[in-house]
């Protein structure tokens, strides 16, 4: 069973696609709608330059402009997802798992084993997004994230095994 069928999708309207440069700006007002530290479009047009980095976009039909995306680098058989973020008004139709999910399987094709990631303690919808995915909680760093309001909050290290026997996710 491919990942895409383990995580299991029954419709969609919105489709996973290939990212470029030209969405530099897109991508960079999404991270702006999403991140008190936004990264510029320049930014995003550097990583999108980098090989070892690999970005998917989720895009409405045939719409030239994503409504969100990934991003994560990739350093030997292991990734980090360094961003995912969906534009506010595709919030909340549980699309986000369609673009993980996809971005998966291309980095388990790409011959990644081990996904890392980490999320503010507090981001509910970021953690059941993951952990419906299957990732597990691999450690907890206090105080790792500083807030606009000057208070801090803790991270969540997270882990999913894409290689070999893994667990099946919660349905
Ligand atoms: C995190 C994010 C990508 C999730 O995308 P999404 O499409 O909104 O997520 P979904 O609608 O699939 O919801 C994900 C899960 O969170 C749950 N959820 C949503 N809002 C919730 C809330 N306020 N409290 C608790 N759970 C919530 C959903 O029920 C769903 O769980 P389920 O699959 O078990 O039903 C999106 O919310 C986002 O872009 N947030 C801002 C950026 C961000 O925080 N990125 C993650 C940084 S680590």
């Amino acid at each position: 069973m491919s990942l895409f069928e383990r995580f299991g999708f029954a419709r969609s309207a919105v489709r996973v696609g290939a990212v470029g440069v030209q969405h530099a700006s897109r991508l960079a007002e999404i991270h702006a709608s999403a991140f008190a530290r936004p990264w510029s479009a320049d930014e995003f047009a550097s990583f999108l330059l980098d090989p070892s980095v690999r970005v998917d976009g989720l895009f409405t039909g045939r719409e030239p402009q994503p409504i969100g995306f990934v991003l994560s680098r990739k350093t030997l058989d292991e990734a980090e997802i360094l961003s995912v973020a969906l534009a506010r008004a595709a919030r909340g139709r549980g699309d986000a798992r369609l673009l993980m999910a996809d971005h998966l399987q291309a980095l388990a094709h790409a011959g990644v084993l081990v996904v890392h990631l980490e999320v503010e303690e507090g981001n509910a919808p970021a953690l059941a997004l993951y952990r419906r995915l299957g990732f597990i909680q691999s450690g907890h760093r206090p105080g790792y994230y500083a807030r606009p309001d000057g208070t801090r909050a803790s991270a969540i290290s997270m882990t999913l095994r894409l290689g070999g026997e893994t667990s099946a996710p919660a349905s």
